[in-house]
């Protein structure tokens, strides 16, 4: 089990590095991540590369037992990139250039710059491959932006369009481009869309798949030449959970394994939905455990700061993500720098080097894991619930929500939610992967809907399993034009439900519905109405409007040996979910291994022969927990009675 910070030894005098190796070690710290940013000290002039002080880095933290990741350090380019070649830095709308001095400002179809991250990669991959202590690579730094409209962009875009599309016609067709007569007669006709709330849709989705496809290609230049010079050492790329610019199955697959960056405590302390999903699609990019790469070790801000971690909190986000897959975890950062526009994003120690209470708790989280790390070495968590997760739907939706308040990652949410309240783990699935692992999935808001992914749908409904699907789902095909079918298209069939006219419900606008089947006697719909015909589905609730009296806000469907249920609008009640996810349940006979009290998160890793709990609470309050008796909680070494109290904020691992 790796368990470290990030570290930056550019930012201290030489000195201090035996202290931060000694003091790291004292945590039980074995890895440090290094030098994303230091790209002016390891190429100080074009051409010219200086490692020595990095050398002289990793030797110190060697002494200690400490092993290191290395980036890729293109994240931040030195002044003299643009001063020599101003071209690299982005376009924007404006038509002006990013001026240098933040990061994350070049254009990804410069081949200057591709070249120049090409060089410097290489120099530290023939450098730095036989360094005992590397262990692996993280490419770049959270790749995501920016989003360049110069002219090699935009024919890079028509060139790739050509490859996709192979002729206009195909392409006119495909964006249906007789709307507004817009139909291309010349590939360097096509612009690029720079109001996406008003271009063809079908532009837009094409050009967000260009963008993201630019960043897995300089990816995949930098993973090429790492893989020939260091073939003993991973490579994975710090990604940042629900961020959704970037289709980040395709970033992962070159990758060895997801890493990502978790910062969950801006707001007030709150059961932590967001990062438990965020852990779950990182898990589900490459199938597999992850690492995190950056995880909350103080205050953080550019020019306000939030709030600190409460006592506690600290070992319980981290263990949150270790119940969830993680396999390594870095906190960053080990000392708050005194410079820069980050002074006040604090690490583990404040600006005065002192190992105070978040070092402390730090400490105790790694000493912990390592004691752990036997028992979860090689588990795995393998929930029978899934969840789509399109990249494409939530571009699409960008460009045309349908209704105001669409929002992907909250309609995801809404379920979500009430699976976690249930116990229940949930892996986070893409488009037409395989779902025979799958008791339940869940396709909510699920805009683009590609036939093959709606047939692979009613397979799996026939063959047993229980299908959630929701309002704006299956709407539109692949090439973001609308299904020429009545809603919902294809699924009509497994729903038993026909929508031939949908609304959507202004602020002021809401319909009072009444739920048979314990789901809520009393319920309110909100944003959106679908006027649901049930065609062989049972209602399981109605609107109470006059008008409505003959529709369906939610259904039911046997169909072949499974069910499928549907939710034409948003309610108000949370508990309707929690009713609903209730009803899901027991059609496919799942049951959680815990029910647990409000505010307590579980999740279960397992291996052949091995079962872990582990219990999360997120609450101030002590709570108590009813678990499996007779079995052995890890940490304090005490058998479980029936029931299990956590402390505030508390954690239990459970061996069952
Ligand atoms: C992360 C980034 C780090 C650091 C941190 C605080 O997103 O990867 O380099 O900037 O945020 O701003």
């Amino acid at each position: 089990m790796y368990v470290g910070v990030a570290y930056y030894p550019e930012h201290w005098e030489r000195r201090r590095w035996a202290v931060d190796a000694r003091l790291m070690q004292r945590a039980g710290f074995n890895v440090v991540r290094l030098a994303e940013f230091a790209w002016k000290f390891l190429e100080p002039e074009e051409g010219r590369f200086e490692f020595g002080w990095l050398d002289e880095a990793l030797a110190v933290l060697r002494r200690h037992g400490i092993a290191a990741i290395l980036c890729t350090p293109t994240a931040a380019m030195p002044a003299w990139v643009p001063a020599k070649y101003p071209e690299v830095m982005a376009l924007q709308k404006d038509g002006t250039r990013l001026v240098w001095g933040v990061r994350k400002n070049n254009c990804f179809t410069s081949g200057t710059y591709r070249l120049l991250s090409a060089r410097i990669t290489r120099a530290m991959a023939e450098h730095f491959a036989r360094t005992p202590n590397v262990i692996g690579w993280q490419t770049d730094n959270e790749f995501g932006g920016p989003v360049c409209y110069c002219g090699t962009c935009r024919s890079e875009f028509q060139a790739w369009l050509r490859t996709r599309y192979g002729s206009l016609a195909a392409l006119n067709r495909a964006w249906g481009t007789h709307f507004w007569g817009q139909a291309f007669g010349d590939w360097a006709e096509i612009p690029l869309p720079v109001d996406p709330t008003a271009h063809n849709p079908g532009l837009c989705l094409d050009w967000q798949r260009f963008f993201s496809w630019l960043n897995v290609r300089f990816q995949r230049e930098q993973v090429a030449i790492l893989r020939a010079h260091c073939p003993r050492h991973f490579i994975t790329h710090n990604f940042m959970g629900l961020f959704s610019d970037l289709d980040y199955y395709e970033l992962a697959a070159d990758l060895d394994h997801v890493s990502w960056d978790n910062y969950p405590v801006w707001g007030k302390p709150e059961v932590r939905y967001g990062a438990a999903m965020a852990a779950d699609v990182m898990r589900g990019l490459k199938k597999r455990n992850f690492w995190i790469m950056e995880q909350t070790a103080g205050p953080g801000g550019w020019g306000t700061f939030g709030r600190t971690p409460r006592p506690g909190e600290i070992r319980n986000v981290a263990y949150q993500q270790l119940a969830r897959g993680a396999d390594g975890m870095l906190w960053f950062r080990w000392r708050t720098c005194t410079a820069g526009r980050e002074q006040y994003w604090h690490g583990l120690l404040g600006h005065d080097g002192r190992p105070l209470r978040r070092y402390r708790e730090a400490a105790l989280t790694a000493r912990e894991f390592h004691r752990l790390a036997p028992h979860v070495s090689g588990t795995e968590v393998r929930p029978q619930v899934a969840m789509l997760y399109d990249y494409e739907s939530i571009w699409a939706l960008r460009f045309q929500p349908g209704y105001a308040k669409n929002d992907y990652h909250q309609a995801l949410h809404r379920h979500y939610n009430a699976l976690f309240r249930a116990g229940m783990n949930v892996d986070m699935v893409r488009p037409g992967d395989d779902l025979r692992a799958y008791k339940v999935v869940i396709a909510s808001d699920l805009f683009i809907l590609p036939d093959a992914v709606a047939r692979a749908l009613c397979a799996f409904v026939a063959a047993g399993g229980v299908l959630v699907a929701d309002c704006r789902t299956g709407v539109k095909d692949e090439t973001n034009l609308c299904h020429p079918r009545t809603l919902p298209g294809l699924l009509s069939s497994p729903l038993g439900i026909e929508i031939q006219e949908y609304e959507a419900l202004a602020d002021d606008m809401q319909y009072p519905a009444a739920g048979a089947d314990g789901l809520g006697e009393e319920l309110t719909a909100v944003h959106v109405a679908d006027w649901v015909i049930p065609r062989g589905a049972e209602t399981l609730v109605r609107y109470r409007p006059r008008h409505l009296r003959r529709y369906a806000a939610a259904t039911r469907h046997r169909f072949g040996k499974g069910w499928a249920l549907y939710v034409g609008t948003v309610f108000k009640e949370e508990v309707f979910y929690d009713q609903l996810v209730a009803l899901v349940l027991e059609h496919a006979r799942l049951r959680p291994v815990v029910t647990p009290p409000p505010g307590v998160e579980v999740a279960v890793r397992e291996a052949r022969g091995r079962r872990l709990l582990f219990l999360v609470n997120h609450t101030e309050q002590a709570q108590r927990v009813r678990v499996p008796s007779g079995k052995q909680e890890l940490l304090t070494g005490r058998r479980t009675g029936t029931e299990w109290t956590l402390d505030a904020l508390g954690v239990a691992v459970i061996r069952l």
